[in-house]
């Protein structure tokens, strides 16, 4: 065994998320998978083979050593695109290896301009607008420059990609913001087309934008967050609910695609007015049956779950009691039927008919699913299975 707990990385549930996502998108809407923060946590080197399997061969990570992960497993029909980090000094291996990535400042596009030069290669990249957002992109006033040098060093470059990205188009708070982003993206994209700049590929949305605001779907969208089976929000999930009709509010398109599972690892009782654990956080008012289950916060099952989070015990909700520790916590499981050393424990997922989410472990703590996701450590071994 050798690991403390592992992870159930689910095919089927991914298929299906695939599936509902790519029918969503549409017809000739190509599907970009977004790998980044270690496959949302999922582990890069489990989730390409499983998602090629399932169809895609367009991968997104944020950075260079992202991509080489995820080159060294990726099928050699698949593409990797870069859409955050990489160094000047990394773009003669991107060039060389056919992995495109976003350039949105003169120094990477001119540095790319020369390292296509030296390697007789074009660069694949992707063009970042400014749109809105603020982080990353190439302002509007930068147009004329820009226009010119992509056309007169076009033998060099083969412009893959127009992008940008939306500040927050999973709230309606930011909806005039998003309106406005669309809108200055439609007009770069056609003054850099009027100066002869085409593109072969628009892509604005990822999963919030894709449900919630359609003709931003274009000719690519970047899916994270939903192809592992979470909304970006409620409000996405009830907008998308409210589009279909609205009369099932628990109806939900996409699963969850991980369990994290333990065993417990020791059973005690203790008797009535004991404190258990660190300090005085959790005290027995009567005598209480423990599980000792060997997961703590060096595992990503973290310390504000102290005497908050549960588990899954024999199918029943367990509570954690007193504090998570680091590598332990302690649960109590006085209302389980004989609770033995050994015994499954689920950390999120399911067990019979009861279920721990990702999202109800994000809402306790008011984190969102994607801290909550990218927090599981690489060093948990991960299994595919097929249902
Ligand atoms: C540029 C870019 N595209 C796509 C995504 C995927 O977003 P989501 O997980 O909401 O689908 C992200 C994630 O933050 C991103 O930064």
């Amino acid at each position: 065994m050798f690991h403390t707990s592992y992870i159930e990385i689910n095919k089927s549930a991914l298929q299906s998320n695939l599936k509902f996502l790519k029918n969503l998108a549409g017809e000739g809407v190509r599907y970009c998978s977004v790998i980044k923060g270690n496959a949302y946590g999922h582990g890069i080197e489990h989730f390409i083979p499983l998602a090629e399997g399932c169809g895609v061969d367009f991968f997104a990570v944020h950075s260079a050593d992202e991509a080489l992960r995820a080159h060294m497993v990726m099928d050699e029909h698949s593409h990797v695109m870069i859409m955050g980090m990489i160094d000047d000094n990394e773009l003669d291996w991107a060039i060389e290896n056919d992995i495109s990535y976003y350039v949105f400042e003169f120094e990477r596009l001119e540095a790319s301009i020369k390292a296509a030069k030296e390697q007789k290669k074009k660069a694949q990249i992707h063009v970042e607008l400014e749109t809105g957002m603020n982080r990353i992109g190439f302002a509007w006033e930068d147009r004329v420059k820009l226009a010119e040098l992509l056309y007169r060093e076009r033998e060099h470059l083969h412009i893959m990609g127009l992008n940008t990205h939306f500040a927050g188009a999973e709230s309606i708070a930011n909806y005039l913001r998003i309106q406005n982003q669309i809108a200055n993206f439609n007009r770069y994209q056609w003054y850099l087309r009027k100066k002869g700049i085409r593109s072969e590929l628009r892509h604005t949305a990822c999963s919030a934008p894709l449900i919630s605001y359609p003709h931003t779907r274009m000719d690519m969208v970047r899916i994270g967050i939903a192809q592992y089976g979470y909304w970006p929000s409620k409000e996405t999930h009830m907008q998308y609910l409210t589009q279909n009709g609205g009369k099932n509010m628990t109806e939900n398109p996409l699963r969850q695609i991980i369990n994290w599972k333990t065993r417990v690892m020791s059973v005690k009782t203790v008797p009535s007015g004991e404190f258990i654990g660190y300090g005085t956080a959790y005290q027995a008012t009567d005598d209480t049956i423990t599980a000792t289950v060997p997961i703590g916060y060096s595992h990503g099952f973290t310390r504000s779950l102290s005497n908050l989070g549960k588990v899954l015990i024999q199918g029943q909700r367990v509570p954690v009691i007193g504090m998570v520790n680091m590598n332990m916590m302690i649960v109590d499981v006085s209302h389980c039927e004989d609770v033995k050393r050994g015994d499954e424990v689920v950390l999120v997922g399911s067990q019979n008919d009861n279920r721990i989410t990702v999202s109800s472990f994000s809402d306790l703590l008011n984190n969102v699913n994607y801290e909550t996701l990218v927090r599981l450590p690489r060093d948990i071994p991960r299994f595919i299975v097929e249902d």
